[in-house]
């Protein structure tokens, strides 16, 4: 199977503070995977430096075969733009813009093809129709938290990291969108996902526990 992501033996230091000590994790094509762990041990940094937004202390970060780590930033970037999008745990709209504005303007900047029935098919999906012309001041937080998996959507990356992508909705709407993640996954769409939620582990093939550090199989 095709390998999507791949790290190896990276560690990520803060000062004196190390917040990665030794993680390797690989996934391939098609994988559905999740990282539990406490707040503050390091999964958003692991989500980061996964999608070569923040570089590794020590060891090596390889997207779609490609070590990217290692490249010039300005590389980096172009190397990975369309390829990997990110659900941010806190979620950056343009709040001078509408929420169509917003899916909009993300897709222009990735030259995404048939964009605007991409964009209303996401609005659909994800029961944001009636907002589309709201700027994202007026929307609830779990309307901004569904604009911001829009847009990830609207990529069409081939590889979505999202950190709490639903931790902002109610029980009902985050059984939605994961149903929605894993009607995109079977379509070949690879996922790595940090979530508190345990009610959500049904959906994914690999479940780890970051702690201490390193990463560990999770054993319910
Ligand atoms: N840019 C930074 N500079 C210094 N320390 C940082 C930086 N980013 C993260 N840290 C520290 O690294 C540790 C891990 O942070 P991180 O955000 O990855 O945790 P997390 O597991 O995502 O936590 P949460 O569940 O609360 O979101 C924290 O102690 C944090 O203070
Ligand atoms: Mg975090």
């Amino acid at each position: 199977m095709e390998e999507i992501l791949s790290l190896k033996g990276v560690k990520k230091r803060f000062g004196t503070v190390e917040v990665l000590r030794e993680i390797n994790l690989s996934l391939k094509r098609g994988d559905f995977v999740a990282i539990l762990g406490p707040s503050g041990s390091g999964k958003s940094t692991l989500l980061h430096i996964a999608g070569g937004l923040e570089l590794p202390t020590e060891g090596g970060v390889y997207l779609f075969g490609r070590r990217i780590d290692n490249l010039p930033e300005g590389e980096r970037d172009r190397f990975r733009r369309g390829k990997v999008a990110y659900i941010f745990q806190f979620h950056y709209l343009l709040e001078d813009f509408t929420v169509y504005e917003n899916l909009e303007l993300f897709g222009k900047l990735l030259k995404v093809k048939n964009l605007k029935r991409k964009i209303e098919e996401v609005l659909r999906l994800l029961k944001l129709e009636h907002r589309r012309d709201f700027k994202p001041q007026k929307l609830s937080g779990g309307e901004r938290q569904r604009v911001a998996i829009g847009r990830a959507l609207v990529s069409g990356a081939p590889l979505i990291l999202a950190d709490e992508p639903t931790g902002n909705l109610d029980p009902k709407q985050s059984e939605e969108i994961f149903t929605l993640f894993k009607e995109l996954n079977e379509r070949g769409t690879t996922f790595l996902v940090v979530t508190h939620n345990l009610n959500l582990l049904r959906f994914f093939n690999k479940v780890y526990t970051l702690e201490g550090g390193v990463l560990k199989p999770f054993e319910g």
